[in-house]
């Protein structure tokens, strides 16, 4: 297994570009499949996530084709197979996307049903549900959810218990070609739910309220192809201005989206940033200022996005004065905090909350990344650290963040990859 070594100690600085959200371009593979037409799909990130789905295109005998600027073009005709199988899903929860497609467009699909992992339970029990209020015939059984549905889906008002992203994703799918309207109410609102909605629409679905709480889908007998480029990836432009932050660096970060990083910016500001931002990009400068510890609770969009609540935790770990980090949306979401205290920082779980207490400087060590924020915090940790870290099972890292250490190599970050 590959590991990062991080020597660390160096303030970035630089320029570096922003790659497309993984959170969108997952569900825009998925919804290539709604159409027999070709779709083309650009600015995709190279990402592990990325080539699994397209992976499971190809179990589904779905074919795509990736030029040499990565862009993909996928025409689903050839589907031959409606089933997601374990060996994929298990390394990759979303593919659960591909059911809303697979059942409204084929009336059949058969997934795997996700696990735990290790943020959570993280259990699915709201797309099955909706889609069952669509007419959907679904048993789980033997491991795989098992969904049919005689003729069309229905369109339907569902109400959705908790915000979920991935299950408004998979319902306004289904609904695009259901009979009828269907109405999600408590719907997510992240900018990933409104791209996917965007992507959709050109597709020639009928869909209104994307970026609100309740989304209208009027059914449409077919969908066709388009070309479609996916947004920049908030989490990722997050990631590296949080690195900035905690390295007291000074950096600028292109072809990304300002207007969706509001929570995050705010809270780089009152860690001592000073921000500027254009049309496509965000300069960030810590004058060489130790950053001030913050304090946050992350929630639903627009509020402050769990994916980026561990980096925030590292940046607290040398800032000044104490912060507390609240988790409201996974109930275990602190795995890095162990792998942080080991590193000299002082940090205690009390609930849904760790409270940091900031030091000046981490001392570098062997840690192991358990999820895929939980890895990009562990970097940030070795990066303000005094010496050397190693940063173990960095494939959770590859699942989410292309080239992370050519970018911060880039940036002037002392790391590299030690293959296995
Ligand atoms: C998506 C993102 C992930 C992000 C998360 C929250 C993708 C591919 N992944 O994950 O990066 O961290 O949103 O912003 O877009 N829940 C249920 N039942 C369900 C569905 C969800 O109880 O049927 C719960 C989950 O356990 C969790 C909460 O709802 O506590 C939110 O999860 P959800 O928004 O569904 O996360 P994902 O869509 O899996």
């Amino acid at each position: 297994m590959d590991k990062l070594l991080i020597q660390g100690g160096v303030s970035l600085k630089g320029e570096i570009r922003i790659a497309g959200a993984k959170n969108s371009a997952l569900p825009i593979l998925a919804a290539t499949l709604l159409t027999h037409d070709t779709v083309k799909v650009c600015n995709l990130p190279h990402l592990y996530d990325i080539t699994t789905m397209i992976e499971l295109m190809g179990c589904l005998g779905v074919e795509p084709i990736i030029d040499e600027k990565l862009n993909v073009e996928i025409n689903s005709s050839s589907i031959k197979h409606f089933n997601a199988p374990y060996e994929l899903v298990k390394t990759m929860r979303a593919s659960i996307l591909v059911l809303g497609p697979l059942l409204t467009r084929y009336g059949q699909a058969e997934v795997a049903l996700p696990g735990g992992c290790a943020i959570g339970s993280r259990p699915v029990n709201l797309h099955i549900s909706a889609l069952q209020a669509m007419g959907a015939n679904i048993t789980v059984e033997n491991g795989y959810i098992k969904a049919s549905v005689q003729g069309k889906l229905k369109g339907a008002h569902i109400f959705m218990d908790l915000v979920t992203v991935t299950g408004t994703e998979n319902v306004m799918m289904a609904a695009t070609l259901a009979e009828g309207q269907t109405i999600i109410e408590n719907a997510a609102r992240e900018p990933e739910v409104v791209d996917l909605a965007n992507c959709l629409i050109a597709m020639g679905a009928d869909i209104s309220g994307q970026g609100g709480d309740t989304i209208v889908i009027n059914g449409v007998d077919e969908l066709h192809g388009c070309t479609y480029a996916v947004m920049p990836d908030r989490i990722e432009t997050g990631t590296y201005l949080i690195a900035a932050a905690a390295t007291r660096g000074h950096i600028k970060v292109k072809d990304t989206q300002p207007d969706i990083l509001e929570s995050v910016l705010s809270k780089l500001e009152q860690a001592g940033s000073e921000i500027k931002i254009g049309e496509n990009w965000i300069e960030l400068d810590m004058h060489g200022q130790r950053p001030k510890a913050v304090s946050l609770r992350t929630a639903p969009y627009p509020a402050f996005p769990t994916d980026m609540q561990a980096q925030f935790t590292a940046l607290n770990s040398v800032a000044l004065g104490s912060g507390s980090i609240t988790e409201t949306v996974f109930e275990n979401r602190f795995m890095h905090v162990h792998e942080m205290n080991r590193m000299g920082a002082s940090m205690r779980v009390e609930g849904n909350t760790v409270i940091v207490d900031g030091v000046e400087a981490l001392m570098g060590a062997p840690v192991m990344a358990t999820d895929l924020r939980a890895s990009a915090s562990l970097i940030i940790a070795g990066l303000v650290s005094e010496n050397e870290t190693t940063v173990d099972r960095i494939y959770h890292i590859d699942r989410g963040y292309e080239c992370i250490e050519e970018k911060l190599q880039l940036l002037g970050a002392q790391i590299r990859r030690i293959p296995s």
